[in-house]
């Protein structure tokens, strides 16, 4: 029987791209998806695709519609409790083994909480075969992951029958295939401090550097790992070591800089070609409404730099898309020109 998957966050830059990639590739799966706003063309564009309409603190609807799910792929908010705590309970409502697959972020590997590291290099990097214990546990200096903590307890209390995995992206770049945003998080976040700016820019002598992962290498991940759900397991590691990072490259804020200095003086939206190095002052004036304190620090002075040595021997992972500096133009420039609500 086809494996019956439930798909949040399916307009997002991700959710949407990893949907686009299921259907096309597993056209024989029973998909749905929770929306709360049904894009006009959703219908046309995945008629085989069923809609549940709900927002995240829908607890009974998502509760439900896990309940019919054998394998629950979670986008959206990471660190919206409720949803997840509701997607455990109507998987636990099943008497057979149910698989769910978290989204997460690596801003818990970022040492952004520490001022001294801003804008130079931390030669710490986190691995997810020998780190997971210490990166998924309350750190001083860290941001915690309050729905990694939900999930590896349920994984902890109910592992038998619920089979869980984190996939922990970094920095996200290249176009997405959804049918909402299709635009990532750093890069349009970069344009629009930038053009404020006046000047692309870098905090400290800019050596701080994060992983990234092409949004193509990211959706191939997800097939991995769903096709080994629906396999009843396959090599995926799964429970409370089942944490997959996904950087498939390092980059540094100064080489960014560097990059979208040229391209945005020609765009006529900077003075220089060169990037400027910007003030403490100035880099906490950005982003001040983002979704947690000092986000700037961790998005563009901090490092975050993490291997995915989980996904390369479980799963045999290979990422293969174009280096972030190869194609940052085309992502720039659409975030410069057609720039989509946050
Ligand atoms: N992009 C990156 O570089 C990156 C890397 C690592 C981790 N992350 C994390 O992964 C998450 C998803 O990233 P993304 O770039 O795909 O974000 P996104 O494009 O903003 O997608 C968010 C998705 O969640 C849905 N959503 C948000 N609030 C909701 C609610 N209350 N009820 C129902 N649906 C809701 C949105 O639906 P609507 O269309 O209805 O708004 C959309 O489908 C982010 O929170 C981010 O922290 C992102």
């Amino acid at each position: 029987m086809s494996p019956r998957v439930l798909l949040t966050g399916a307009t997002g830059y991700i959710g949407g791209t990893v949907l686009d990639t299921l259907v096309s590739t597993h056209p024989d799966y029973d998909v749905t998806v929770l929306l709360r706003n049904v894009p006009e063309n959703f219908r046309s564009t995945y008629p085989n695709v069923k809609i549940v309409n709900g927002h995240f603190d829908s607890t009974d609807i998502i509760a439900d519609a896990a309940s019919q799910a054998d394998i629950v792929i979670h986008h959206g908010l990471p660190l919206h409790d409720a949803s997840l705590n509701a997607l455990i309970t109507g998987l636990l409502r099943r008497s057979e083994q149910s698989f769910l697959i978290r989204l997460s972020g690596s801003v818990m590997a970022s040492d952004f909480m520490e001022e001294a590291r801003l804008g130079s290099l931390n030669q710490k990097t986190w691995s997810d075969l020998y780190d997971v214990d210490t990166i998924a546990s309350e750190r001083p200096n860290a941001l915690v992951d309050s729905g990694g903590v939900i999930v590896r307890t349920a994984a902890a209390e109910h592992g038998k029958k619920l089979k869980v995995a984190i996939i922990v992206p970094p920095a996200t770049y290249g176009p997405g295939r959804g049918l909402g945003r299709t635009q990532s998080i750093p890069l349009p976040r970069y344009v629009i401090e930038a053009k404020k700016l006046g000047a692309a820019f870098y905090y400290g002598d800019g050596t701080n550097s994060q992983g990234w992962v092409h949004i193509e290498d990211l959706a191939k991940l997800y097939m991995k790992l769903v096709e080994a759900a629906a396999a009843g397991g396959g090599s995926a590691t799964w429970g409370e070591k089942g944490f997959y990072f996904t950087s498939s490259q390092e980059v540094s804020q100064l080489n960014i800089a560097r990059a979208a200095a040229k391209i945005l003086k020609r765009e006529g939206v900077v003075e220089s070609d060169e990037p400027k190095q910007i003030s403490l002052d100035e880099l906490d004036g950005m982003l001040v409404n983002y979704r947690f304190p000092f986000a700037s620090r961790y998005m563009f002075a901090s490092n975050s730099r993490s291997k995915a040595d989980r996904a390369k021997c479980d799963l045999e992972w290979k990422p293969d898309a174009p280096g972030l500096l190869e194609v940052i133009e085309p992502d720039l420039l659409e975030a410069l020109r057609n720039p989509q609500p946050c």
